[in-house]
């Protein structure tokens, strides 16, 4: 484990999102639901602030394009609810399954391919664990230990897939959670996508989808937007909404969510100039996160080795992906976005079903083609949920324990004033302060209550930047104490200059 995750538990950064406010768990009061997540005050905030950042960067003012012109973006807001046939076409009716083992004894249920089975050469016994649980590992070796009566020393074992077993040996296989051998089921496919019905009859025929993914609804209004926008390939368009997926292991927080939003871009180009847009948008990416607060050693890039690419994608420019380095996948990484050729794929596809010509027309050549597509996907919660873990700093000598070191433009409160009591005049000259701060900057807080230490702690823990504070001098020398967040150091700035000096420090 590196040092720096070592010091980020995620129990601590659950804790500190629950008790101020960033996240909680769907109708808590109800018990929960497994997979869905509302984001409190901070949280919403917080993550206005990534979605903000995504769209006036990606689709206002994006870098320019690899010939030095200027890249055209356009945005939309497609349904959640599409005609069925859409999900047909796009491979997702089909084939977005995953395979699952169903335990009979516990009534669990896990991702066949995350399963992994412990045994001796005579296969006579064999133990289910999940791959990378360490405990499940050493509660196998222990089980096959007492079941062959001797210690089972670790380099005595195979270890190898559970969708690799044969129904004889699935037979004699003890399930993670189970007691008895015998009690899981071949893996089998569940689609991911959640039904509903459309209309009141409810019957099959009204069946319909959530959608899993925003990508389909920009593919699907291709040719609406051609005709309306005046767009040429190369131009992308961006779209960032919520996405479902009835996920059978949520799991890590938000980061396995059944419920979540996307920032997605399909970027449509010529079929020769798809490895230039490629490399674009991969190293604008990823440039982009560090921007947005992960610029350290836990972001990396990955590019997929061939064999990993998904079959639209064997012959095309590539598929990477932005990971950050998570407490719960340390020394591992998890995704935070994809990158992905994905070849003319789609608008094939949603030509053949829908009937429907997606093209567009090369002046060049003199004819119609149907462009090529990068596709950046980014995932807005694991983004809010990375920058929440990489902003989480313990430190000790702080009342609060921790602070959140977020960047001024990430930051959910901006500044925040203070008086340093409810008297002598300093609320009045902090409500002045505050009314000045609060329409130039939006973010801004009041706060009288409690004492001055407690204020810094519970701004501490909302990542705030700058505390100012009017004190009893205040109205003689017309000057606040500012505190910065990071290195608790304390200046004096005028109080006819604390906007302009705020302003400076949100900068970018
Ligand atoms: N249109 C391509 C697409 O949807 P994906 O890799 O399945 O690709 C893109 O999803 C991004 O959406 C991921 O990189 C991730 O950030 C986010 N994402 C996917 N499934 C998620 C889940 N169950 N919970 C939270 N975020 C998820």
């Amino acid at each position: 484990m590196s040092e720096q995750a070592k010091k980020k538990s995620m129990d601590d950064i659950m804790a500190l999102c629950k008790r101020r406010g960033f996240i909680f768990q769907a109708s808590e009061i109800y018990g929960g639901i497994n997979g869905f997540w509302d984001y409190g005050p901070l949280g919403t905030q917080l993550k206005k602030n990534l979605k903000d950042a995504w769209w006036q960067d990606t689709v206002i003012t994006p870098p320019m394009g690899p010939d030095g012109s200027a890249v055209r973006m356009v945005g939309l807001d497609s349904c959640i609810i599409q005609n069925p046939r859409l999900w047909v076409a796009s491979g997702h009716v089909g084939g977005f399954s995953d395979p699952m083992v169903d335990c009979k004894e516990s009534k669990r249920r896990y991702r066949a391919d995350h399963l992994v089975v412990m045994g001796l050469p005579d296969a006579v016994r064999l133990y289910v664990f999940v791959d990378g649980d360490d405990d499940g590992r050493e509660k196998a070796l222990k089980t096959l230990s007492k079941y062959t009566k001797r210690t089972v020393q670790p380099e005595e074992v195979n270890i190898r897939p559970f969708p690799s077993l044969n129904d004889a040996e699935r037979t004699v296989a003890v399930g993670p959670d189970a007691k008895e051998p015998g009690t899981l089921t071949a893996p089998r496919a569940f689609n991911l996508m959640f039904k509903t019905y459309v209309g009141a009859m409810a019957t099959e025929d009204d069946v319909a989808y959530l959608r899993p993914e925003t990508a389909q609804g920009i593919f699907a209004n291709f040719k609406n937007v051609v005709d309306t926008s005046r767009v040429k390939v190369p131009f992308g368009i961006a779209q960032i909404g919520k996405a479902f997926r009835n996920e059978v292991t949520p799991r890590n927080f938000t980061f396995r969510s059944r419920e979540f939003e996307q920032m997605e871009i399909e970027f449509f180009c010529q079929p020769d100039s798809t490895a230039q847009w490629y490399r674009y948008w991969r190293d604008f990416r990823v440039a982009w996160w560090k921007g947005v607060g992960l610029a350290g050693e836990n972001l990396v890039l990955r590019e997929h080795d061939r064999d990993e690419l998904a079959h639209y994608a064997k012959n095309g420019a590539g598929t990477s992906d932005v990971e950050y380095r998570f407490p719960f996948t340390d020394p591992g990484f998890g995704e935070l976005e994809g990158i992905a050729d994905r070849s003319n794929f789609d608008l094939t596809q949603h030509t053949l079903h829908s009937k429907t010509k997606l093209e567009d027309f090369d002046p060049e050549t003199n004819q119609k083609f149907v462009p090529h597509v990068i596709e950046p996907s980014a995932g807005a919660d694991r983004g809010v949920l990375a920058i929440l873990c990489e902003a989480y700093t313990a430190d000790p000598s702080r009342p609060s324990g921790v602070f959140m070191r977020f960047t001024p433009r990430m930051a959910p409160i901006k500044a925040a004033v203070f008086p340093l009591v409810a008297k002598d005049g300093m609320p009045e000259l902090a409500e002045k302060l505050y009314s000045e701060l609060k329409p130039r900057f939006g973010c801004v807080e009041m706060d009288v209550k409690q004492t001055i230490g407690k204020r810094y702690a519970r701004m501490d823990e909302a990542g705030c930047p700058f505390c100012f504070t009017v004190d009893g001098d205040t109205g003689l020398s017309q000057a606040v104490t500012v505190r910065h967040r990071d290195t608790l150091a304390q200046e004096h700035v005028a109080l006819d200059k604390v906007g302009d000096w705020l302003a400076e420090r949100l900068k970018g």
